[in-house]
């Protein structure tokens, strides 16, 4: 199949100048999705990187421009805990934006990871996305916007190295077991993320410059380089970088 993904690198300086330009990405991404459909479909990552550009998102100008009945938020992966627990992806959108935005409560899609049985909770999130895409057997959901931190070890979402989560065809959502951390995890798969339209890839800091050279520059490695799992046949790849995050490109 013809290779139609386009990739971009936007290289702020400092955290504040990434964050300012991470919620003009996501607001221009969600406003250009929304001339063309009703509404909009976002997967947001976790971590500490998106936290800031998730509270300009809560704040004017954003919080007015924002049609927010139209949106609608997953999770690209959450923590194997309760949505109030300190670790919770859903908690740190819901304090950071979620809370202070009119998003109706239907168009929070969270994942219910307070299930004690992880695949549980997995296998329950397959089923939502499966009911609101409307999806057939073999399909897979298409997010208008996925949005993705990288690990310094290269993982994305919770898809690390060496993990035999990196390899599911099947499933849309799974709970993998991540030695490293001693917990489970819920995430989408690979096929899922890599079918998104439009990828949102939110990186800062010095300790994440290794990673990023090799996910864009090293040898072509998805094991090791969990990034490189997306191709993104027909979309767009939108690398948000700090200075520190990209010092170690060379060809991009
Ligand atoms: C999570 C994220 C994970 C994150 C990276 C980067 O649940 O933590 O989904 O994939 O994006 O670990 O995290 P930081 O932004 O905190 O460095």
């Amino acid at each position: 199949m013809e290779d139609l993904s386009r990739l971009r690198l936007r290289i702020e300086d400092g955290k504040e100048r990434l964050a300012q330009a991470a919620a003009e990405e996501i607001a221009n991404a969600v406003s250009s999705v929304l001339i063309e459909k009703e509404r909009c479909t976002v997967a947001l990552t976790g971590g500490s990187t998106p936290r800031a550009a998730y509270q300009l998102l809560g704040e004017e100008p954003f919080r007015s421009r924002l049609a927010w009945d139209k949106i609608h938020f997953f999770w690209g992966d959450e923590r194997h805990v309760p949505p109030d627990h300190a670790d919770s992806n859903y908690r740190m959108a819901h304090e950071a934006f979620l809370a202070a935005a009119p998003v109706p409560a239907a168009n929070i899609h969270r994942i219910p990871a307070e299930d004690p049985d992880a695949s549980r909770a997995a296998a329950s999130y397959e089923e939502t996305l499966r009911g609101f895409f409307h999806l057939g057997a073999d399909e897979l959901p298409r997010f208008d916007l996925l949005l993705l931190g990288l690990g310094p070890d290269a993982h994305i979402a919770s898809l690390f190295p060496g993990n035999t989560a990196l390899h599911e065809q099947k499933k849309l959502v799974i709970a993998p077991w991540v030695e490293k951390m001693s917990t489970f995890r819920i995430t989408l798969t690979a096929p899922v993320l890599d079918n998104a339209a439009r990828v949102l890839f939110l990186v800062s800091g010095e300790e994440k410059s290794e990673a990023v050279r090799n996910v864009l520059e090293g040898e072509r490695d998805p094991d090791l380089y969990p990034g490189q799992l997306l191709r993104l046949k027909d979309g767009e790849v939108v690398w948000l970088l700090d200075r520190a995050a990209a010092r170690l490109l060379e060809k991009h």
